[in-house]
């Protein structure tokens, strides 16, 4: 086996970025991925982990798969968007009819280099670093290929250092920012998605050419609420905790501003301090709280 530059017994750097030791990807197979032949027509989902991948894969397959229905019957959301770093020759449903859907936690320079020179359709979510902070520390107790931190204070260090999985969220977030002109990208943030979910549904048709009607739309809104997507098991995840791969269910709490019930204040002025540090020339704002 390759010699891996471990950060810990779970995770090992590569690019700057963490990678899951007992997954299956090494180096080499995330290298390959930048010749991943796409197509045109393909549409990726790319967030920075805790970001609302989930919720966004519920609302994309409902967007673009009411052309052809049958193509979803009996499937769950993650084999509708299945994950492109997940060892691609394996997959069965890379290979599907059109118009495919991907997801992916990658940094850009690693994704395929078709996405630049094709075209491909980006949506890309990204959520307060904060509530990322908490959601991550949940869900490193939860799924198995994690470290279960040893407390908050622990974890809270390692993120501020980028030593959690898939790397920096300062750096994530701003080399995709970086790319806005050049790639097809369009950014949806979280809490806006908790403040309008039907204004944020209606820019993603925008984006992916889709002109649906107000039915339709209604529809994917009230299938895409946290309480309506905690029951429906081809979009929550729960089948794996069923198999022994989660703990917990990842549809926790889904709210903005649960770091307030996490973060101590120097904790918080420590965030702060960095967070104005490392993105100080990126004009994002981001939401800390919804008052609920
Ligand atoms: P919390 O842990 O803060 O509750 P990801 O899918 O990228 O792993 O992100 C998981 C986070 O998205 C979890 O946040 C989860 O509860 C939240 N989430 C998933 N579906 C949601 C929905 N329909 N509405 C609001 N939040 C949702």
């Amino acid at each position: 086996m390759e010699s891996l530059d471990l950060v810990s017994p779970y995770l090992y750097k590569y690019k700057k970025r963490s990678f899951l030791v007992n997954d299956k990807m090494r180096p080499k197979d995330l290298d390959d991925l930048l010749d991943f032949e796409l197509r045109p027509t393909d549409v990726f989902l790319v967030t920075y982990p805790k970001s609302g991948t989930v919720w966004m894969q519920q609302i994309l397959v409902q967007i673009m798969d009411t052309a052809h229905p049958e193509q979803a019957e009996g499937l769950s959301n993650r084999d509708r968007v299945p994950w492109l770093e997940e060892r691609s020759a394996d997959n069965p449903f890379r290979d599907r009819p059109d118009p495919r859907m991907f997801g992916s936690h990658l940094p850009f320079e690693m994704l395929p280099l078709d996405i630049k020179a094709k075209q491909v359709k980006v949506v890309y979510v990204w959520r307060n670093p904060k509530d990322i902070v908490v959601s991550s520390y949940h869900f490193a107790h939860s799924w198995v290929l994690l470290e279960t931190p040893k407390s908050f204070e622990d974890f809270f260090d390692q993120f501020l250092n980028g030593d959690v999985y898939m790397g920096s969220w300062f750096d994530h977030v701003k080399e995709y920012y970086a790319q806005q002109d050049q790639v097809n990208i369009h950014f949806v943030q979280y809490e806006n998605l908790l403040k309008d979910l039907r204004g944020e549904v209606v820019k993603l048709c925008a984006f992916l050419g889709k002109d649906l009607t107000d039915e339709a739309i209604d529809r994917i809104v009230d299938m895409s609420t946290f309480k309506s997507m905690k029951n429906n098991t081809t979009a929550n995840y729960k089948d794996l905790i069923e198999k022994g791969r989660y703990k917990e269910e990842t549809m926790r709490k889904g709210v903005a501003g649960d770091w307030k019930n996490h973060f101590t204040v120097a904790q918080n002025e420590r965030f702060d301090r960095v967070f104005k540090e490392k993105m100080s020339n990126v004009p994002i704002t981001c939401t800390w709280e919804i008052s609920q």
